[in-house]
């Protein structure tokens, strides 16, 4: 049996509609709060009949960060995905830590206990730590914390180490490591936010530039990865090292708006980020833009997806190509 936690989210999602084209049920984790809404327009965007795809899913009611609901979910699993999390770039220091530390501990003890056969982790470029001058990022790079680190980044280090705990204990595990990843997702959270921003109108683009990846990239990868013998090892998934110029001017000509053309530099972002950081904590909310931000929106990282390239002989889609699919969809159904 095949289970996937996180099924109603981006990943989680498209890795349900590539999973349910080769098997006739799947069993996934949701919340007793959990919306589907989001995962019907993800399958809307591959079938006119969302409804029968959402009907093969055996719903396992369980939350990571309750032991024992995680536990009984597992039980007869023989590949677990574990795509659950919390994604935000924002200073929610909380709840993000919790369910992306402990819920992953909690996650990885149930596989062990259940004897899952094979574990399939979703980490990110975020895990990877940076790479010397004019080399890129991979799978080698040693992640060291600096002050102002996004609480995020550090969630997924933390979180990438309690699978590399469970591979200490006999976990039969495989990690991917993607960039942004881009795709339908139903809600305009995360990278969806871009989108949506640029649907609206935007005039200002920031200078840095990061390594972005397809939804269907990555789905496709971690099925592969999960059928092959591949295990206690990571791999950097990026499709496209890209500018955020780029990528904001693709969305705009996707969605037929005015490029951006006012670029905003390093120390005018930090500025913003420092004051909105005070006024922040002077009238007790959080910030859209703090110092981590404002650095990692203006920061060129380049990463280097050749490991998972030569292994299983990936070829990625170009990005311009996903958002153009992103951008048709969104227009088709003015989502
Ligand atoms: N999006 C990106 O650009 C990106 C890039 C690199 C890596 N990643 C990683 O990819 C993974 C999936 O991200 P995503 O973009 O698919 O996130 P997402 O769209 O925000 O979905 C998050 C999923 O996690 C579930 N979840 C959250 N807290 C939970 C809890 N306590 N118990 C059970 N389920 C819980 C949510 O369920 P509910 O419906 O109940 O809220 C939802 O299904 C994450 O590990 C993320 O760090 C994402």
């Amino acid at each position: 049996m095949i289970l996937v936690t996180g099924g109603t989210g981006l990943v989680g999602g498209h890795l349900l509609w590539h999973l349910l084209k080769e098997n006739d049920r799947i069993s996934a984790v949701c919340r007793k709060t959990s919306n589907l809404e989001p995962l019907r327009s993800i399958f809307s965007f591959y079938t006119s009949n969302p409804d029968d795809i959402l009907k093969r899913i055996d719903w396992r009611i369980a939350d990571v960060l309750d032991e024992i609901s995680i536990q009984e979910a597992t039980v007869g699993v023989d590949v677990l995905y574990h795509c659950a999390a919390v994604v935000s770039m924002g200073n929610n220091s909380g709840s993000l830590m919790d369910t992306n530390v402990r819920g992953t501990r909690n996650v990885v003890q149930a596989a062990l206990k259940s004897r899952v056969g094979k574990f399939c982790f979703v980490s990110s470029i975020a895990a990877c730590g940076r790479a010397s001058d004019g080399e890129k990022v991979d799978e080698n790079c040693i992640w060291t914390d600096f002050p102002h680190q996004s609480p995020y980044v550090k969630s997924k280090y933390y979180s990438e180490q309690e699978v590399w705990n469970g591979i200490a204990k006999g976990l039969n595990a495989v990690i991917v490591n993607p960039g942004v990843i881009l795709g339908v997702s139903g809600t305009d959270t995360g990278s969806s936010q871009l989108f949506c921003q640029i649907q609206k109108g935007l005039l200002f683009y920031t200078n840095g530039g990061s390594g972005y990846v397809d939804v269907q990239d990555v789905v496709k990868v971690m099925i592969r990865l999960s059928n092959s013998s591949a295990s206690g090892e990571r791999f950097v998934l990026v499709g496209e090292n890209c500018s955020n110029k780029d990528i904001l001017c693709w969305m705009a000509d996707g969605f037929g708006k005015r490029r951006p053309f006012i670029g905003i530099g390093k120390k005018m972002l930090l500025i913003v980020g420092i004051l909105s950081e005070f006024i922040g904590k002077v009238f007790h909310f959080s910030p859209l833009i703090d110092r981590s931000t404002a650095r990692s929106s203006t920061r060129r990282e380049y990463y280097s997806a050749r490991k998972i390239e030569n292994t299983i002989a990936f070829q990625f889609t170009p990005i311009e190509k996903c958002i153009n699919e992103v951008c048709e969809f969104r227009n088709l159904t003015r989502y």
